[in-house]
């Protein structure tokens, strides 16, 4: 499919070149930037019983029409899981949702906006969670249907049960190559997903953060630092749009920190952060990515990195990297506790090493990002 569509209820803005014309993934049709979607002054506000967040935040999300909207997101909790030196660390627990992580959300989002601009079949790659997520999903949107490019490396569990509506294709090599094979190779009648630029997926994810501020501050608690596990970053730039959009920050008064967490052995951002640091521009891409938490294994982030750099340094944040020992004792620590996948370990234990590291300091609030459970 090809064209370009202009969304009806909300303004959506390149955020490159102002531009107001995206493709069917939401991706600016002009420069190929990222678009956001302009919200006017929205007071939503998560209630005790709420069974639907897409309702309930519904005036923040760009789809034109509720009637398309057929999976229904029941809140995640948000527990307080410890503190350390008296600082509280608020856990956002993702692990519960139907296919165990937070790309549960991500497509709830993406399918409705992907039915209402007209797509019929779409293409993504995938290190294993959101394959999973959309072969689940799409059981609810019998229109749709779409291949994931896949590396061999991802074992077939990975994928959750099989639907015929979404076929894999394996792919030799990492999740760069299994990318590139998904861009290079889209047949007729099928629209390229778009990834970290798909609108509906980052709408989405801003779901979990809005969720969660608006716990924490039912708690009594205020959050002014934030950790997620990277990958494409797609979490951390949506957090930072949630936090824009949210009645408990701005009661906060200030927007939380952004620190974007990876495993040291496949940490290109933190790589290319710490070089941007020192006045340098170095950006080396991982030609081998390799770790315990495999959701995360993206060995050339660098589409993305520049807005997600963005938002970490505007907020104030950073990013950190983290060793196998690390976030086996994070495991260890907490795994009894919560739903606790590898990948949501990376989080935990970079809020350990910031603690160490003296950036807590004054903190009244983190809130890490738990986005899933064993086994994503
Ligand atoms: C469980 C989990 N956590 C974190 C991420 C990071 O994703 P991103 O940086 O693209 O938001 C992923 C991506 O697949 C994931 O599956
Ligand atoms: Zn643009």
């Amino acid at each position: 499919m090809s064209g370009t569509v202009r969304a009806p209820a909300v303004a959506l803005v390149c955020v490159d070149c102002g531009a107001t014309d995206q493709d069917l993934s939401g991706r600016c049709s002009v420069c190929e930037g990222m678009v956001e979607a302009r919200y006017g002054p929205v007071e939503a506000v998560l209630q005790p019983g709420d069974t639907d967040s897409l309702e309930r935040y519904w005036d923040l999300l760009p789809i034109p029409d509720r009637s398309l909207c057929r999976i229904a997101i029941e809140p995640t909790p948000t527990v307080l899981l410890c503190e350390l030196d008296g600082i509280p660390v608020y856990a956002k627990v993702e692990g519960v949702l139907p296919t165990n992580s937070t790309k549960d959300r991500l497509i709830a989002v993406a399918l409705p906006l992907m039915l209402a601009r007209g797509v019929e079949r779409f293409v993504l790659s995938s290190t294993g969670n959101t394959a999973a997520a959309y072969a689940w999903g799409l059981q609810f949107y019998p229109e749709l249907s779409a291949r994931a490019f896949v590396s061999t490396d991802v074992p077939t569990r990975q994928l959750g049960p099989p639907n015929p509506a979404l076929e894999i294709v394996r792919v030799e090599g990492d999740y760069v190559t299994a990318g590139q094979r998904a861009r290079g190779e889209l047949a007729p009648g099928e629209v390229s997903e778009g990834g970290f630029f798909n609108l509906g997926r980052r709408e989405g994810a801003k779901l979990a953060y809005l969720e969660a501020f608006d716990d924490v501050e039912r708690m009594g608690g205020r959050v002014d630092t934030v950790v997620q596990a990277v990958a494409s970053g797609l979490g951390i730039v949506a957090a930072a749009r949630a936090a824009e959009q949210s009645v408990a920050v701005s009661r906060w008064g200030r927007s939380p920190r952004f620190f974007c967490a990876q495993q040291t052995s496949c940490a290109p951002m933190v790589r290319a952060w710490r070089s941007a640091e020192s006045g340098g521009n170095a950006r080396l891409t991982e030609p081998d990515p390799d770790g315990l938490a495999s959701a995360i294994l993206l060995g050339d982030p660098f589409s993305s990195f520049d807005y997600v750099a963005r938002a970490a340094r505007e907020s104030g944040g950073g990013f950190v990297d983290v060793t196998s020992a690390e976030i086996a004792t994070a495991l260890q620590r907490h795994s009894h506790e919560v739903p606790l996948g590898d990948s949501a370990a990376v989080a935990l234990s970079s809020v350990y090493r910031l603690w160490e590291q003296g950036d807590l300091r004054g903190s009244e609030g983190v809130l890490v990002a738990l986005t899933g459970g064993p086994g994503r």
